[in-house]
């Protein structure tokens, strides 16, 4: 198991944050069962199955099984995103959030998930994407730095960006003379290519930045609600 998804909850868990992405998907997918895509090590389907039968899937089975450990009933499936999937059945609603979309490195992974989404949905059902703001990209210029200790380690994680990439480096500072270190890369995608695939793949979209504000604007997620349509 990385150090990365060991201190993933400690680090990065947040119960006002995932609420409010529950309430903002409940606004808009009334009909389930739901499939959460990279869905990590499981706080928003904790909250989504009190509302209708949930499943997750994850690239990283150490994510899944810290989920399943914490009360998670549906399937978690091991699968990485970008490929074929082969699932047992479709689902009224797909979401994908937390800026996961960002782990995947092109425009082709990003149409080769999408197209694994559509063939996956319902005939009118919806799924829910947010992604990075472009803004992300200045903000990180000068690197941002958080320090923490976790269970009595040491935990250093800086962010920067580079061209259109955002880079994490952990550093955890271990019983070893020099840190672990583990390093994440985020694409940071154009929306007007990510508008360019929705719209190749004939699926219609409305656009928000911050949950609450009508189409791009400045601000740290662009969200994404796509509707599967009746074909
Ligand atoms: C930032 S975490 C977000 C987790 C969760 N959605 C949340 O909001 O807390 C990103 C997750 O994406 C998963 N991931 C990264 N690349 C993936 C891929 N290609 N397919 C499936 N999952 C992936 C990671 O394993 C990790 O659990």
């Amino acid at each position: 198991m990385s150090y990365t998804s060991k201190i993933y909850d400690a680090f990065f868990g947040d119960k006002e944050g995932t609420v409010q992405y529950l309430d903002f998907i409940l606004r808009y997918l009334k009909k389930g069962p739901i499939l959460d895509c990279a869905c990590g090590s499981g706080d928003l389907l904790l909250m989504l199955q009190e509302e209708m039968p949930a499943d997750g899937l994850d690239l990283d089975k150490s994510m899944l099984e810290i989920a399943r450990s914490k009360g998670v009933k549906g399937k978690l499936i091991q699968q990485d995103m970008k490929e074929e999937w082969n699932l047992t059945n479709k689902y009224g609603g797909i979401v994908c959030i937390g800026d996961s979309l960002n782990y995947l490195n092109s425009l082709e992974e990003v149409e080769s998930f999408l197209i694994q989404v559509k063939k996956y949905l319902i005939p009118q059902g919806i799924f829910i994407l947010d992604m990075h703001s472009l803004d992300r990209l200045s903000e990180f210029e000068e690197g941002y730095l958080e320090e923490a200790y976790i269970d009595d380690l040491e935990v250093s994680w800086q962010v920067t960006s580079y061209q259109n990439q955002l880079h994490h480096q952990f550093l955890f500072y271990d019983i070893e003379e020099y840190p672990t270190i583990e390093h994440i890369v985020q694409t940071v995608f154009n929306p007007k290519d990510i508008e360019n695939i929705l719209n190749k793949l004939s699926l219609k979209f409305t656009v928000k930045t911050d949950f609450d504000k009508e189409g791009y604007q400045k601000g740290e997620k662009y969200f994404y609600i796509i509707e599967r349509g009746d074909l």
